[in-house]
């Protein structure tokens, strides 16, 4: 059977930033809690006119620059800041990027893990398919309470990959660990826009998922700790994807020097550290940093992937970069989209931060604001209308 994986991958982000200085300086804290501490150095701010559905159709767009979007047959949409509790925000997606009408779509939640279910789902319909192409769309707005510990972790994105046989990019493996565990560290009920976050002890289950997921990982593939040249976290916030490679080198007896050990994820950090957490996202930016920001070639190196979705699901899957990756990458574009982010004052990020949200059927118009190539235009009578910018 043909390798099945990531043919191509862009991802998305708001052009507004908070740089976290700012939020320091009104805090009257040390920004080194937040440069050195957390591992963060800005958080991106969704405009009012963007959401989930205007993130993930602006990070697809580029996929069809030289192809037809009709050639789609599914849509997974990964996202656990949904909008709506019936209708899939990937039907939305599929009017704005013109997918054919026998496409099929759904959204999936489980916090920040259903990206890679998203992708595991897709790649058994290309095994079942080889001349199929399906989109994963991955996109969320991280939101916490403000003066929260959390606050500073907040963040958006979207991510956007075509799954297909013989992939450009990434061929992923079929072995997987798996662990999943009923916890509360981090939940949000339908009444709030706000997660409710037991930080410390997330990061704790955080670290056991990993070591759960990888034992089960190493049983189901007989690869070990050495096979592999770089791995991609879940990320949060930065310093946690460190730390959760340095507790998996340690679990591993890993003989390497620390800065050799933080060398195999230092390039997945990068995006991260700009534009914070972005959920079901973060872990697929975080290999998009790697892919084009590490100065090396990679092809045929192996990478391990760790997803974590609270609550909690986790797990742990390999992949191996493939030959000439380097002409498929969307760098160019994410480098520009990143340098050309306004920042945010203080008092700016506190007025993005309260978004309108008409419960009760009333209209409101958004001003166009976003650089994204869609836009939120209005919410009027319960329904949200979308268009190009
Ligand atoms: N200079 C340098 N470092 C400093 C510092 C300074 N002036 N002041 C503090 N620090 C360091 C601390 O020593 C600490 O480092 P260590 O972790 O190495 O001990 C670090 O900064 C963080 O400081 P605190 O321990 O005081 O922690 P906090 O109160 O800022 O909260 C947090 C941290 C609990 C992670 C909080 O950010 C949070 O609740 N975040 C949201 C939940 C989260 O992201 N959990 C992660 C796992 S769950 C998950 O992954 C799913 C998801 O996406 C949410």
């Amino acid at each position: 059977m043909s390798s099945v994986g990531i043919d191509q991958i862009s991802f998305y982000t708001s052009n507004h930033f908070l740089d976290l200085r700012t939020l320091a300086s009104a805090h009257k804290i040390d920004p080194e809690k937040y440069y050195l501490g957390i591992g963060q150095e800005k958080i991106a701010m969704a405009a009012h006119d963007e959401d989930i559905v205007t993130m993930a159709a602006s990070a697809a767009a580029p996929l069809f620059k030289d192809e037809s979007s009709k050639i789609i047959s599914t849509l997974l949409f990964a996202t656990e800041t949904s909008i709506d509790q019936s209708k899939s925000a990937g039907v939305y997606v599929h009017r704005l990027l013109g997918l054919h009408e026998n496409c099929r779509v759904v959204e999936l939640k489980q916090a920040c893990y259903s990206a890679t279910a998203a992708v595991q789902m897709a790649c058994a319909l290309v095994s079942r398919e080889p001349s199929s192409t399906v989109l994963v769309i991955a996109s969320d707005i991280a939101k916490y309470d403000l003066d929260s510990p959390g606050e500073a972790t907040q963040g958006c994105g979207a991510i956007a990959m075509l799954i297909r046989a013989n992939p450009k990019i990434l061929t992923i493996d079929p072995h997987v660990g798996n662990y999943t565990e009923d916890v509360m560290d981090f939940w949000r009920p339908n009444y709030r826009n706000t997660p409710i976050v037991d930080g410390k002890y997330s990061t704790k289950i955080y670290l056991k998922s990993l070591k759960k997921a990888w034992e089960n990982f190493c049983q189901s593939s007989h690869l070990e700790f050495n096979d592999f040249q770089h791995f991609c976290y879940h990320l949060p916030f930065s310093r946690m994807g460190q730390k959760a490679h340095r507790h998996l080198a340690k679990i591993n007896k890993c003989p390497l020097q620390m800065a050799d050990i933080d060398a195999q994820t230092q390039h997945s950090l990068i995006y991260n550290k700009l534009l914070g957490n972005s959920y079901a996202a973060a872990l697929f930016i975080g290999f998009t940093s790697l892919i084009e920001n590490h100065p090396s070639d990679l092809a045929g190196q192996k990478i391990g992937f760790f997803s974590y979705g609270s609550g909690c699901v986790a797990e742990f899957f390999s992949g191996t970069i493939v030959q000439g990756y380097q002409e498929h990458l969307f760098s160019d574009e994410h480098r520009v989209m990143l340098e050309k982010r306004n920042e945010l004052t203080y008092d700016e990020y506190l007025a993005l931060y309260t978004v309108p949200d008409p419960q009760e059927g009333e209209s409101v118009v958004f001003a166009p604001d976003t650089t994204g190539r869609f836009r939120l235009a209005k919410i009027s009578d319960h329904k949200r209308e979308y268009v190009q910018s």
